[in-house]
């Protein structure tokens, strides 16, 4: 091997190596959702999220009540995942980010980066429905109203702060949806 040879081959294996290392946060993750493929940020959404979790479970006055949970998206069948991401998130940009508007400045910068990480979710989301790969059913139908029912029972900023403090679940079916598939 000649040395500049070696030395591309090293570079490309500590490049490698640095990508391995962080594959989140370079990247993002690419979720399969049906035929509609998007690129999803788990990682800045994580740490936009983590801290705000715990303030917002704090301040939810409702505790029998529940919004979005693992329940919600379990068994979400690849065909009807797309549409119902790209509802939820229309709901989280839509209604939840609207109606609660943090009273600390350094919040509002998180809950603004979330809105903006998922309405660049939903517009790619958008473009695979404009391509007829994103058709919602009965199913997701049935999911989606039943959030939307709870949520019309509680006062918006209650309302809000609750389906802030469950972003979790949403979170980590983002983070896992498809693993495992063949
Ligand atoms: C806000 O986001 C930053 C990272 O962007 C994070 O370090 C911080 O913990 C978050 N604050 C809250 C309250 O979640
Ligand atoms: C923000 O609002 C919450 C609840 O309304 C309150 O408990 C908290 O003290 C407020 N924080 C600041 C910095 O005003």
């Amino acid at each position: 091997m000649d040395t500049r040879a070696f030395q591309r081959t090293t570079a490309l294996l500590l490049l490698g190596l640095i990508t391995a290392g962080h594959p989140l946060q370079a990247a993002g993750r690419l979720l399969l959702l049906g035929d509609c493929a998007v690129t999803v940020h788990t990682y800045e959404m994580r740490r936009d999220f983590t801290e705000m979790r715990q303030i917002m479970v704090n301040e939810d006055k409702h505790i029998s009540t529940r919004l979005i949970s693992k329940q919600t998206m379990k068994e979400l069948q690849p065909l009807e995942s797309c549409c119902f991401l790209k509802q939820l998130l229309s709901f989280y940009v839509e209604r939840v980010f609207s109606s609660y508007v943090p009273n600390q400045s350094q919040f509002r910068r998180n809950t603004s980066n979330l809105a903006n990480s998922f309405l660049s979710i939903r517009n790619d989301l958008l473009k695979c429905q404009e391509e007829m790969r994103c058709e919602c059913g009965a199913d997701s139908e049935a999911r989606l109203a039943t959030i939307h029912a709870n949520y019309e029972k509680l006062e918006p900023r209650d309302g809000a702060v609750k389906a802030i403090g469950e972003l979790d679940s949403l979170l980590e079916w983002m983070e896992t949806y498809g693993d495992g598939r063949k």
